[in-house]
This record gives structure tokens, C-alpha cells and sequence, in this order.
């Protein structure tokens, strides 16, 4: 029985685009539709009733995950939830091998390995499905994109009939395939066999060229999947669910929307979810301690955080507003991230450039010119009255004034 499900959370030396947002608080506690990214993969694995360990894997200090943990596990009792430090990062495939004793505690059948970067409809029940009905050693989630995109991810031949992988090839030079790696894998026991190969390997290659490390880093992607795809019993499960990865800070945007629009599908009394008026457009997402002014008008597509204020004839679209912030009487907020401690001045207009959900980029061309397709303003931004920020990114604790376009305040 699947049993376990690992999560690779990462550290704080990966993420790097993710900034400034991560620079006071992890990406995958970062919140996107009222919850931190991380609790979205952990309600997917919570509708599979066989798991009862999560393992969060990752180079975080320990006190990172001692909050989230606690609150999780209050709000998954079926599941115990732990944290396995790297020592350093060891990629996606070394730490799963230096934990490997961890993992095979109990001796689960199948085990899910889950890239927490990853916003999806997770349709883990199907994956699991495709795994017992092929009788399979591993099953990777897919998904297809653009082909002009799918070079920018790890992109899979499968066997038109059967659904075997026969070639996997990460972010290739040159078109593959159009179905690319959704960062989800249903594995047995035997992935191991073929991690502690490309272990071998590796030592072999360092004794022979003082030019390869001969440390513990593996990644998955690299150095297991294209081995695995030499082997039998490696499927690739299709999914036509939502899916796109969280990679730049701008990423949160549509996975905001994402997560949003599958709540207000699935649950739409669900706690904080607005109801919708001539004021919300849903989906719109409302902590219960922020005070929103009852002319002011949200959505679709907006999560407020907890104690922020918005004012009097405020318009809010297609963003996210953390925490602790201040959006004043008359201001606009469209596309963009205010994080934690952000105040807008009045009649001010912060902007971002519309998103398309399937697209997986968040950099656009604006009348020729590269641009950053969502504002983002970091923590404790002060924006005066009046201003105007578009496709622009700022740094904590910076104060604008006039006008601001296609920069990067530092
Ligand atoms: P790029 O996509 O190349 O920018 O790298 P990335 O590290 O952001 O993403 P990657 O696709 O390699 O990682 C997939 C998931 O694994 C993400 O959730 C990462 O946080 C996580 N991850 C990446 N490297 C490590 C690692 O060394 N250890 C652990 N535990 N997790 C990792």
C-alpha cells in the first residue's frame, strides 16, 4: 500500500527567483489562495487514505517547519508529519538516498516523492491507479505544455499505447516531446537499486576525473529518470488537470488564481472564501481578521491576509495581499504581490501585466521590452499617494514616490 509521501521542500540556497519574497519567508510557506504553498500538496496527499507519514525533505534549518508542522498536523491527524535536514543540499535524488532508512521504515509498497514547487490538481488517486493497474516500479506524473516552452522542463517519450517511458531527457537542447515532468512520482522500494547505481557511477567517474565531486548530491531528474527509462516498470500518468510550476515570485500569481478558482469549485462554503456581491467578484479569499471597507471592490482571483486594511473605493484584481498591510482609500491593485507590512498611499495604482494561466512564463514583451509581468512590492513597502508602480519589482522597506516602470528598486 502507498503509505508514505515525501515532499522536497528545498533550502534557502535554491529558490533564488523566488526573491524578494523569499527573503523573510520560504517559498513553500509562502501563502497562495489563504494557505502556504506547501499545505496545498499536503491536502492533496490527505485525500489518500493509505498515507500515514509525510516526510518533508529539505536544507532548512529545523525551526523552519516547527510551526507549520504543528498547525499541519493538528489539520491532518491521519498523517504524522516530519522534517529530514539535508546537511547540505544533496539535490532531489541525494537526500531521498540518505534518508533512505526513513523511508523504507515499515517497508511501504509505494511511496509518493512530491516537488513542493509544483501548484496542480495533484490527481494522486489516479496516479496511484495507473501504478496497480500497469503493475509498475514507478509512475511520473505528466503534463503537457507549448512546444515552444517544453525545453525549459524535463520532457518524456512515452509509448503512445502503453504509456511506458522509453526516453527522458531534462530541459533538452532540441524538441522532444511536448509532455514534460510534473513533479510527482509514485515509486517502490526498487528505485533505490537504481539510485544506489547512479551512486556507483558517480564514484567511478570521480576516481577516474579528480574533476567530479565524489559527494552524495543526485538529482533525480539527471541522474535517475533517464536510467529509469532504460528499465521496465516506468509509466508516465497524463494528467489534464490544472498544473504549473512556482518558480519566480510573479508564479504566484496564476497559482493563486488556480488554487482559488479549484476552492471555489469544490467548496464554495469553504472558511475565508467571500461571498460574491456587486463588491466580490469571487473567487476572492478573505482572512477573517482583515477589515476590508464595504465599498471596496475584489477580484476575481484575491487573497487578503490576516489584519490587513483596505479602504474606502479600493480596487483589488488578480492579486495577492499578505499580511499587515495598508491599502488606502481610492488605490488600485491589479497583477501584483504586496507582501507582508506593504502600504499603498491613496488614489495610488500599483500593476502588473495580465497572466495567462497555462502560460508558464512571467516575464512578457511590452511594446518590444522585456518586462516583469507582476508587480511585486516586498515587505514594508511604503507607496505614497498618489503614486504609480507597472511591471515593477521593490525591495523591503523602500519607500516610492511618482511614478515607477519596468524597474528593480533595490
Ligand atoms: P531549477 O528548476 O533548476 O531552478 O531548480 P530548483 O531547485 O528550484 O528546482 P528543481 O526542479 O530542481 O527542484 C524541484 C523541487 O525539489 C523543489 O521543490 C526544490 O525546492 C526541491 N529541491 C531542489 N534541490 C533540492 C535539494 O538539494 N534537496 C531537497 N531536499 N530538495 C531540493
Amino acid at each position: 500500500m502507498t503509505s508514505k509521501a515525501l515532499v522536497l521542500v528545498g533550502g534557502g540556497t535554491r529558490g533564488t527567483r523566488f526573491r524578494p519574497l523569499s527573503l523573510d519567508i520560504p517559498k513553500v510557506l509562502f501563502p497562495v489562495a489563504g494557505r502556504p504553498i506547501l499545505s496545498h500538496a499536503l491536502s492533496a496527499v490527505a485525500t489518500v487514505p493509505s498515507i500515514k507519514e509525510v516526510l518533508l525533505i529539505g536544507f532548512y534549518d529545523d525551526s523552519v517547519f516547527k510551526d507549520f508542522i504543528a498547525e499541519s498536523s493538528k489539520e491532518f491527524p491521519q498523517f504524522t508529519i516530519k522534517y529530514l535536514r539535508e546537511y547540505q543540499a544533496l539535490g532531489t535524488a541525494g537526500g531521498l538516498y540518505h534518508f533512505r532508512d526513513a523511508i523504507l521504515k515499515g517497508n511501504p509498497s509505494s511511496f509518493f516523492v512530491i516537488h513542493a514547487d509544483v501548484c496542480s490538481s495533484f490527481p494522486l488517486a489516479e496516479v496511484i491507479s495507473e501504478f496497480e493497474k500497469k503493475e509498475a516500479k514507478a509512475v511520473i506524473l505528466g503534463t503537457r505544455v507549448e512546444a515552444e516552452v517544453a525545453n525549459n522542463f524535463g520532457c518524456i517519450v512515452s509509448d503512445p499505447v502503453t504509456k511506458k517511458v522509453v526516453h527522458y531527457v531534462e530541459k533538452p537542447e532540441t524538441h522532444i516531446s511536448n509532455l514534460i515532468n510534473g513533479g510527482v512520482y509514485l515509486f517502490d522500494s526498487s528505485i533505490f537499486d537504481v539510485i544506489r547505481s547512479a551512486r556507483q557511477a558517480k564514484v567511478e567517474a570521480a576516481n577516474e576525473n579528480p574533476l567530479v565531486k565524489n559527494d552524495e548530491v543526485l538529482r533525480l531528474e539527471q541522474d535517475i529518470l533517464v536510467r529509469l527509462a532504460e528499465t521496465d516498470g516506468f509509466y508516465v500518468y497524463e494528467t489534464r488537470g490544472f498544473w504549473r510550476q512556482i518558480k519566480t515570485a510573479g508564479s504566484a500569481v496564476p497559482a493563486n488564481a488556480l488554487y482559488l478558482q479549484k476552492l471555489f469549485q469544490t467548496d464554495i462554503d469553504a472558511p475565508g472564501l467571500a461571498k460574491a456581491s456587486a463588491h466580490i467578484l469571487p473567487p476572492v479569499y478573505i482572512d477573517p481578521t482583515a477589515s476590508i471597507d464595504p465599498t471596496a471592490k475584489l477580484g476575481p482571483n484575491v487573497s487578503i491576509g490576516a489584519r490587513s486594511v483596505i479602504g474606502p473605493g479600493v480596487r483589488i484584481k488578480e492579486s495577492i495581499v499578505l499580511e499587515d498591510t495598508e491599502v488606502n482609500q481610492g488605490a488600485c491593485v491589479l497583477y501584483s504581490i504586496l507582501a507582508r507590512g506593504v502600504t499603498i498611499g491613496r488614489w495610488a495604482r500599483v500593476e502588473g501585466s495580465p497572466i495567462g494561466l497555462s502560460e508558464h512564463s512571467t516575464v512578457l514583451i511590452k511594446n518590444g521590452v522585456r518586462v516583469q509581468g507582476v508587480s511585486i512590492l516586498a515587505q514594508n513597502v511604503a507607496v505614497g499617494d498618489e503614486a504609480h508602480i507597472q511591471n515593477s519589482v521593490v525591495l523591503p522597506h523602500k519607500e516610492i514616490n511618482g511614478h515607477v516602470e519596468n524597474e528593480i528598486i533595490m
